[in-house]
């Protein structure tokens, strides 16, 4: 696990992006295409805001999601309404390499299964489902709630625990928005050939601390779930998440 600390917010967008913008040119130059699961909430935004200023292959760089709040994509709650405004509107991405969690299902259950079905159709893997090995992001990126949550994976719920499916509904968990999700798995989030946290702000430090240096179980901190099977794993934090932290890096 690598563990960058930066000074504040700011720089932690900027480092964000170079790390983004480094995998994808590396992916792109390895294997001719690149596939980023992005993260919703706050803290990335500005992170996209930087990356969309960059000058990347972005006609071979598909988008997924690792969690939807199961509203509209105009909604300002939106996880991909977010990323629109921020990056997608703004950087010439073929629509065609987008691939959104739909919100438009009959249900946020049946959205999850339509989105296991997306990423069997993206990553060639018929049925879309386990026992086939799941698909692997060129870079996962994710947040981290308050209360040590990551995509929709809420503490104490048993979407922490499914193993035989890609992607499921989530009840809404404490933190705001109070809204169903949609979410992928823990096998699906371990399977990335990169994993990235972006985490900001004094009041994640406790969760920080608890996940990295007290061994938290995922029960009570779900982010302590996300281990790569053979992939990378680096928490990028600005000093403010860092301040429970007894070991710097
Ligand atoms: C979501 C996110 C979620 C987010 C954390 C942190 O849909 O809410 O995907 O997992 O990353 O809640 O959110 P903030 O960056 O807003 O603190």
């Amino acid at each position: 696990m690598n563990l960058i600390i930066a000074d504040n917010a700011d720089a932690l967008a900027a480092q964000a992006a170079d790390f983004i913008a480094d995998a994808a040119r590396t992916a792109v130059q390895e294997r001719g295409r690149f596939s980023l699961c992005m993260t919703g909430g706050a803290t990335p935004e500005q992170t996209y805001e930087q990356l969309a200023g960059r000058d990347l292959p972005w006609d071979v760089m598909d988008f997924f999601w690792g969690d939807e709040r199961f509203v509209p994509f105009d909604d300002p709650r939106s996880n991909f309404g977010m990323a629109q405004r921020s990056l997608l509107s703004r950087a010439p991405v073929p629509a065609g390499n987008l691939f959104p969690m739909p919100t438009d299902a009959a249900s946020a259950a049946e959205g999850a299964r339509l989105y296991a079905q997306t990423l069997g159709g993206s990553f060639g893997i018929d049925p879309p489902m386990p026992p086939a090995p799941p698909p692997v992001f060129d870079l996962l990126l994710l947040g981290l709630g308050d209360d040590g949550h990551c995509a929709s994976l809420f503490p104490g719920h048993p979407t922490l625990h499914v193993t035989d499916a890609w992607a499921i509904s989530s009840p809404p968990g404490t933190l705001p928005p109070p809204v169903e999700r949609i979410t992928l798995t823990f096998p699906v989030l371990n399977a990335s050939r990169q994993v990235l946290f972006l985490v900001a702000g004094a009041k994640k430090a406790e969760a920080v601390a608890d996940i990295l240096e007290g061994g938290a179980q995922v029960d009570k901190r779900p982010a302590a779930g996300v281990k790569p099977e053979s992939g990378t794993l680096t928490w990028l934090i600005d000093e403010a998440a860092a301040s429970r932290l007894e070991k710097r890096a």
